[in-house]
């Protein structure tokens, strides 16, 4: 929205001015050293860009070939390597020598069932959830066909397959754009394009809720759906790689781009990004997982360095990346931000060390838009610079000729070019785009009005059911006195607040650069073109018609006397107040204050009115206790943004047509001050430090482990019945159901002796980790008089020796139950989410001691109760 009117050259003015002052400050901070060769691994040896033999799926491309000798990236990165700069020198070691320090990781075998090989157009069903999908079968075929593919390019063709071409040029019709390859060995290139939420700068599209309403349904099949509807849009439009989902954890309640991200909790985020690329791919589009990592504020995002400690990366910010591996993510976008005074997108030990080797990522990685800061990033770990050559006007790409050049002389091998080029081209492979019946682009996103290369081909089928199911079960009901909703009939009704309205110029006009009307997504490039937006005007007057209401409204937030003098009780049976907060890519929120004088009007319709009702629709967390205890205020509805259905999802759940279930995917604070992070400003014309000092306490965590009470904590959220819980039991899962290998019964072994593993390529993602090893199940019951779903959540309580906060959320699943009805509920425990990350041996250690399982409404509403013991 906000960028709907100004194009993409706004984000990309900001990347130049700004990328201009981070360049010259980079020379400071980061320290880039080029070795001619390592005694290890001669640059001279011969690329093993080979995919290693069938037992070893998990991490095909970096294993070694049968020989044992070194991976192609062992031998690429020791010819030429970048250093970053940590804050600390202990891990300085793994920095220097990235990936290379990594053993190939544990041979595993597909286990029908459990580990079956999957493609990914063919993931398994969402109810298959015990079902750990092996990728590794199909890489490896991706592989081959890449492999042979790219063999015979020279430098110049396998450079131009990692550089963008003329984002925005004449010709030009994604955000990112890859030249095709001519010939008879020739590939057509990429059309990379935005964003998390559906098409971005395209018509008859849809417009989806963006990623912070998806996960507030904590519900598995509407992310999933979501996903393969949103992926086949980008498919249909002819584009190879959609730049989402973005996974980035709200850490800062302020963080402009939250809207675009599943939350506060990386268990949370990590499924929902999980579900949502199973969809994506599923539909036949490249994702692309962003963006990596610790990208958490938008203030100085180019200028400022995320100073993260190695647990906390681990258990908190690279986990829904590590899900998104484990997914088959094609590609991966690095991040405006720097890691401890090292870029992101030239950061071996994120990249190559983390990604890369850890979790055994063998698709390909992206630097955000202007996120490249030097030629050598390439030896850290990145593939594809975008926009690349004719992208920021003044501006030339470190890779194009520059890359070309550094591998003509040596200082880039030409295996790691090789690799490059072959990672994006097996992503490619992977999602078979090579079919002939892959659709060429047939919209222009940089000329939107050129006849001659927009087809206006129609991509929404009926997707806009699930808008509609996720709209509404993404709605938290966070208050509702004796029963206030849902509505019955009322005789008279006032609404007030132009949040309740169509915009003045359209669905995806702005006026004065901000939000005019229902707000339904944020702004920047994870918004996409409303086709159409439903209004909350619209729904409940179709309401007001069937019901015989008599409904009038004060659009205006301002003419308080207005307000006052028409939505009095008892003429006004009901008013319902609409507020909201914008935010978007570029800028954080100042503050969690409501938009357009919100509490003010709020305040005016309660002072007349002893039937108010609230709806927000805002980007992410706010304070209300300045309002929400007022005696006239009945009922308040959290909308978040739910795109372009959202008028009707909340009628659905005003009227009860839907009984609402959806939970907050962040904590609503007493007081600002009770975030246990905020923004850090920028410095000028130097690089901000951003300490992750809360460290693994951000959001419940901290509020949990600091005693202080919020106003509504994470996961709550109210019904229009109630629920019961009973006879919570725990069971190990047996061992022999699977068919491990021996190798693998000697990790687990280990594991239960309170022993962390080794550290191998692939071991963060490794099917022992992964698959259920407990289950705890229990009996949820609908106590009250109308269905309606429950999310029951899982929360484990590790011994304090662990260092976890007090409650971690590690499960949760939706139950849809009748009145009176009483259903068994299962959800299952992996070893990973047993484990911490011991940052001293460097790998998941389950903790000293039993762990305590809580089942229930929240993160502070706990019903049963279990231990686990090892
Ligand atoms: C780093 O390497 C040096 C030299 O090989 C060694 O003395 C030191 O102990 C290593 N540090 C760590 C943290 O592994
Ligand atoms: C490849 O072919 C396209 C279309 O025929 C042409 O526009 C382009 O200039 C060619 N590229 C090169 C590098 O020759
Ligand atoms: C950043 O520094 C911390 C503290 O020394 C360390 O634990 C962490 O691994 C470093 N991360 C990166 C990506 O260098
Ligand atoms: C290789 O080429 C790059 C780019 O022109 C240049 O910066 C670098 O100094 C060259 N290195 C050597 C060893 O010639
Ligand atoms: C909160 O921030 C918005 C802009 O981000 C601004 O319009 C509004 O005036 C601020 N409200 C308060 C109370 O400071
Ligand atoms: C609640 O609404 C009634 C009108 O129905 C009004 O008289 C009363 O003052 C309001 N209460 C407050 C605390 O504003
Ligand atoms: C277990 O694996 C072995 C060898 O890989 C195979 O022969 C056997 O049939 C498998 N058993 C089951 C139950 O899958
Ligand atoms: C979750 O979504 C599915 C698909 O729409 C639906 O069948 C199920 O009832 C939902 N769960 C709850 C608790 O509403």
């Amino acid at each position: 929205m906000l960028l709907f009117s100004v194009g993409l050259w706004q984000v990309f003015s900001i990347a130049l001015v700004n990328g201009q002052s981070t360049v010259q400050s980079s020379a400071a901070s980061s320290s880039i050293s080029v070795a001619s060769s390592a005694p290890s691994a001669p640059s001279t040896a011969p690329a093993s860009v080979s995919v290693s033999s069938a037992s070893l799926p998990l991490s095909s491309i970096s294993l070694s070939s049968a020989s044992g000798s070194s991976s192609a990236i062992v031998s690429s990165s020791s010819a030429a390597s970048i250093s970053s700069a940590p804050v600390s020198s202990s891990t300085s070691n793994a920095t220097a020598t990235g990936i290379a320090s990594l053993p190939p990781g544990p041979s595993q075998v597909p286990i029908p069932g459990i580990f079956p090989a999957t493609d990914p157009l063919n993931p398994p069903s969402v109810d298959q959830i015990t079902v750990v999908p092996d990728f590794g079968p199909a890489w490896k075929d991706a592989y081959a066909k890449a492999r042979a593919k790219v063999s015979d390019w020279s430098v110049d063709q396998l450079v131009s397959t990692t550089t963008g071409l003329a984002a925005l040029g004449i010709t030009a019709r994604c955000v990112g754009n890859i030249a095709a390859v001519n010939g008879s060995d020739g590939w057509p290139g990429l059309c990379l394009q935005d964003g998390p939420l559906g098409v971005r700068l395209a018509d008859r599209i849809t417009a989806f809720p963006p990623g912070i309403n998806t996960a507030s349904t904590f519900n598995r099949s509407l992310i999933r759906t979501r996903g393969l509807f949103m992926g086949s849009e980008f498919k249909d439009k002819g584009t190879n790689i959609a730049l989402g989902p973005m996974m980035n954890i709200l850490r800062v309640p302020q963080a402009g781009r939250n809207f675009e991200g599943f939350g506060a909790d990386p268990f949370l985020a990590g499924e929902s990004a999980y579900e949502t690329i199973l969809g994506m791919q599923q539909g036949g589009i490249q994702v692309c997982a962003k963006h990596y990592v610790d990208n958490e504020q938008e203030t100085a995002r180019m200028t400022s360095s995320s100073n993260v400690d190695d647990r906390t990366q681990h258990e908190i910010y690279t986990h829904p990346f590590l899900r998104s591996v484990m997914a088959g993510a094609a590609s991966v976008m690095c991040s405006y931000n720097q890691i401890n005074g090292t870029y992101a997108c030239e950061n071996d030990k994120t990249l190559n060390d983390i990604l890369k080797g850890e979790f055994g990522f063998q698709g390909f990685v992206v630097s955000d838009w202007g996120a490249t800061h030097s030629t050598l990033a390439v030896m850290a770990g990145l593939d594809m610079d975008m926009p690349g050559n004719g992208g920021l006007p003044g501006t030339n790409s470190f890779f194009g000729d520059t890359l070309a050049e550094y591998v003509n002389n040596g200082t880039v091998p030409k295996e790691r070019l090789q690799d490059m080029a072959t990672r994006i081209l097996a992503s490619w492979f992977f999602l078979h785009q090579d079919s002939p019946s892959y659709p060429p682009t047939n919209f222009d996103g940089n000329h939107q009005s050129n006849e001659a290369t927009n087809e206006h081909v129609d991509v929404q089928d009926d997707h806009k059911t699930v808008v509609r199911d996720i709209g509404r079960a993404s709605v938290v009901l966070l208050k509702n006195t004796d029963g206030a909703l849902p509505l019955k009939k009322p005789r008279t009704i006032f609404l007030a607040g132009s949040d309740a309205r169509p915009g003045i110029i359209g669905p995806n006009g702005v006026t004065n650069g901000i939000d005019d009307g229902i707000l339904g997504m944020g702004g920047g490039s994870g918004s996409a073109t409303f086709p159409y937006l439903v209004s909350p005007y619209e729904a409940i007057q179709r309401h007001a018609i069937e019901d015989h209401s008599s409904i009038s409204w004060v659009f205006d937030d301002f003419n308080l006397n207005a307000v006052r003098t028409m939505g009095r009780s008892p003429a006004q049976e009901v008013a319902v107040v609409f507020v909201n907060a914008f935010s978007g890519e570029g800028s954080d929120r100042a503050n969690l204050t409501l938009f357009h004088g919100g509490e003010d009007l709020i305040q005016a319709v309660a002072s007349v009115n002893d039937n108010t009702m609230v709806v927000i629709n805002s980007v992410g967390p706010l304070i209300v206790d300045s309002w929400i205890d007022h005696p006239n205020i009945t009922a308040v509805l959290w909308a978040g943004v739910s795109g372009q259905e959202t008028g009707n999802a909340i009628a659905d759940v005003l009227y009860g047509d839907f009984n609402p279930s959806g939970r907050l995917p962040f904590t609503i604070a007493k007081n600002i001050d009770d975030y246990p992070a905020g923004v850090v400003p920028a410095v000028r014309g130097g690089i901000a430090q951003v300490p992750y000092e809360e460290g693994l306490q951000i959001d419940y965590r901290a509020f949990d482990a600091r005693n202080i009470t919020p106003r509504f904590e994470f996961g709550f959220g109210l019904s229009f019945t109630s629920f019961e819980y009973s006879n919570l039991q725990v069971s190990r899962v047996g061992r022999d159901q699977g068919n491990e290998s021996r190798r693998d019964l000697d990790l687990i072994a280990n594991w239960e002796a309170g022993e962390a593993n080794p550290r191998t390529v692939g071991s963060s993602t490794a099917l022992w980790l992964h698959r259920p090893a407990f289950e705890v199940t229990f009996d949820v019951q609908n106590t009250g008089d109308v269905a309606g779903g429950e999310i029951p959540q899982l929360y484990l309580h590790m011994p304090s020796s662990s260092g976890e906060p007090p409650s971690i959320l590690k499960g949760f699943t939706d139950v849809f139950l009748a009145p009176g009805q009483r259903k068994r509920a299962t959800v299952h425990l992996s070893r990973h989410s047993l484990s911490f990350w011991d940052a001293e041996a460097q790998g998941w250690r389950r903790p000293d001691g039993d762990v305590g399982v809580s089942v229930g409404a929240s993160s502070r509403d706990f019903r049963v109760n279990g231990r686990i013991r090892f």
